[in-house]
């Protein structure tokens, strides 16, 4: 398959003669392979062949050697379809990368609803809940402070400042009602505004998911009625809870 170049026969040749080897193959060879190419490499190697042939002979005569050679151009390469194949190894290895990243927190689920009904609310309370002249915000722990249950959060919700005018203040703190909060049993289906609770505890009242797993079960349960009435109570929201939590669990 592969020819020795002339050169290198050439340099055998003297090579040997050298040593005073017999054997010489050699001029059959290079008069059945070399053809007419061979005049002209041939021309000039002699001397340079005999001048370095003593030092190279001595430390290295198999290079003449064919058989190792021979086997290595005989054994398999590398197959032609290994090219594509390693082509597209970066692209398999990031889209594999890709299918393990985790998914959004937020892109699912009772806190995401939340997230998405409470852009009804930015408007008055601020899209980072900090309120807004007379329009209370919820951050620095006022929240809580004014709803430590979520159910009375959610009665208020429901009901809004008109629910609550004719007791006159609302929450833990007896806040006065001032007016102007809307009644969302009227807007929002019962799911909708135990996520938006669900939401406003976490993002800005600084609760974790695991201590609002009830709310998180109620939201989920698909005996929810599909909305509050605007006369939703206190007692009507625990008895909510208490005989839908077997249902769920
Ligand atoms: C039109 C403006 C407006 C919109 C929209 C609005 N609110 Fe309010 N909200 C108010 C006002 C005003 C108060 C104070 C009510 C009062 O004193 O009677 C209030 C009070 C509250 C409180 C009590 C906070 C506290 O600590 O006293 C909560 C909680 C609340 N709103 C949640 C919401 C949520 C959730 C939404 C959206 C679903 C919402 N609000 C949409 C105006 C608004």
């Amino acid at each position: 398959m592969t020819e020795i170049p002339e050169h290198l026969l050439e340099r055998s040749r003297a090579r040997r003669a050298a040593l005073g080897l017999g054997g010489d193959a050699g001029p059959a060879t290079a008069s059945a392979t070399g053809g007419s190419t061979a005049p002209a490499t041939t021309a000039s190697s002699p001397a340079k062949a005999a001048a370095s042939a003593p030092v190279v002979a001595a430390k290295k005569p198999e290079v003449v050697v064919t058989p190792e050679v021979r086997a290595a151009n005989a054994r398999k390469k590398i197959p032609w379809w290994a090219a594509p194949v390693l082509l597209f190894l970066p692209l398999w290895s990031f889209l594999y990368v890709q299918t393990l990243s985790k998914p959004h927190v937020h892109a699912e689920g009772v806190l995401a609803e939340g997230e998405a009904i409470y852009a009804k609310c930015a408007g008055c309370h601020g899209a980072t809940g900090g309120g807004a002249g007379a329009i209370p915000g919820f951050t620095n722990g006022v929240l809580l402070a004014t709803f430590p249950d979520f159910a009375h959060h959610v009665e208020w919700l429901a009901r809004g400042s008109e629910g609550f005018k004719a007791i006159g203040s609302y929450g833990a703190t007896n806040r006065p009602v001032a007016g102007g909060m809307p009644a969302w049993a009227a807007q929002l289906t019962a799911k909708q505004l135990l996520a938006v609770v669900y939401y406003e505890r976490i993002h800005f009242g600084g609760q974790t998911e695991a201590d609002l797993e009830q709310l998180k079960t109620l939201a989920e349960n698909p005996a929810l009625p599909a909305s509050f009435p605007l006369t939703l109570t206190l007692e009507d929201v625990e008895k909510l809870i208490t005989n839908l939590a077997p249902a769920a669990g």
